[in-house]
């Protein structure tokens, strides 16, 4: 795919994660693998590489970063950690588990990254090959889902390139992503109240969440996202002749998310089959009724976005 830059693939060995930190070091933007998606990754405090991933992305600057940190202490840097704060990050960090935190005013990170809100997203990947890019990145991380904005998230290398071949120094392919959905969002606020407002992998206890978060808090938590390109007609149960269907459990269909009915491995297999609907030539995508409840929930909220038209 012709683009300004001529993307590497880097194996995930010793060498391709010591190249892939060095590009990094420089200013440059790899995409890598977290144990949720992969991450187009910049030096969260650096301007210059921060602005580089809003344009590869094509990303709106009003909405924020996460920023990934390999300790603990590199997080307290950044951000003030209230008790309620640490108690999370102790419980569900390294992991899927995204943390909003009011930011320190001596963060030293690029203003764009957290969009000037006065919260900072910070998250520890729970991802070997991540986690050695950070340690050998030595600075905090911003990095988004590695795909232009508002399409579908990658869960594979090949993925990454179907989106950002040519507008990226390099992809470090670590294979599947485990979880395959983004971490769950918490707002940690000042009285200590949590606020969810991404479902994700993991669920925080609900007695502490309010109800009900109301407008957009999390900017990238449009009505339409996840998109893959043609209509996404939802709880269908068998497919017209110009849809491609995604099964679940008993309803099979031109791939499965899960054919016994598994929701891990349901969400571990949405983006890799939304990606293959959209690559499909037939003009609509089907997908069966995914019950609501654990990473359900998590999934539905993603279907939804990738069902509602962007305008
Ligand atoms: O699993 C993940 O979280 C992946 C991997 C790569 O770590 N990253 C990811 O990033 O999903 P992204 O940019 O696709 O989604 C980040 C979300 C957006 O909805 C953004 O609006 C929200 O986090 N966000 C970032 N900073 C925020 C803040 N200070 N307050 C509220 N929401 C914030
Ligand atoms: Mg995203």
């Amino acid at each position: 795919m012709g683009g300004k830059y001529a993307t590497e693939t880097l194996q995930a060995d010793e060498g391709g994660i010591a190249r892939a930190a060095a590009i990094l070091r420089e200013g440059g933007l790899v995409a890598v693998p977290t144990e949720t998606v992969y991450g187009l990754a910049a030096r969260a405090d650096c301007d210059a590489a921060v602005a580089r991933i809003y344009e590869a992305k094509g990303r709106p600057s009003f909405n924020p970063l996460i920023v990934h940190v390999s300790t603990i202490e590199q997080a307290r840097r950044l951000a003030h950690f209230s008790a309620v704060a640490e108690a999370l990050a102790e419980e569900h960090w390294p992991g899927p588990m995204t943390l909003v935190l009011p930011r320190r005013e001596d963060a030293g990170l690029a203003a764009a990254v957290s969009a000037r809100l006065p919260t900072i997203a910070l998250r520890m990947p729970d991802h070997p090959v991540m986690r050695g890019v950070l340690q050998q990145a030595g600075a905090p991380i911003a990095a988004p889902s590695a795909n232009r904005s508002g399409f579908i998230s990658p869960t594979s290398a090949a993925h990454v390139l179907a989106s950002l071949d040519g507008r990226i120094d390099a992809v470090l392919d670590g294979g599947e992503c485990r979880a395959g959905l983004e971490s769950t969002i918490v707002a940690v606020r000042e009285d200590g109240v949590l606020e969810e407002l991404r479902p994700g992998p993991v669920k925080v206890a609900p007695r502490d969440s309010s109800a009900d978060g109301g407008g957009i808090e999390a900017p990238g938590q449009l009505a339409s996202h996840y998109a893959p390109g043609k209509p996404v007609r939802l709880e269908a149960v068998d497919a017209q002749p110009d849809e491609f269907l995604i099964g679940f459990g008993a309803i099979a269909g031109d791939c499965t998310l899960s054919a016994n009915g598994d929701l891990i491995e349901a969400a571990s297999r949405l983006y890799a089959c939304l990606h293959e609907g959209a690559r499909s030539y037939k003009p609509r995508i089907a997908v069966a009724a995914v019950p609501h409840d654990g990473v359900g929930i998590a999934i539905n909220d993603r279907l939804r976005r990738a069902a509602t038209p962007s305008d």
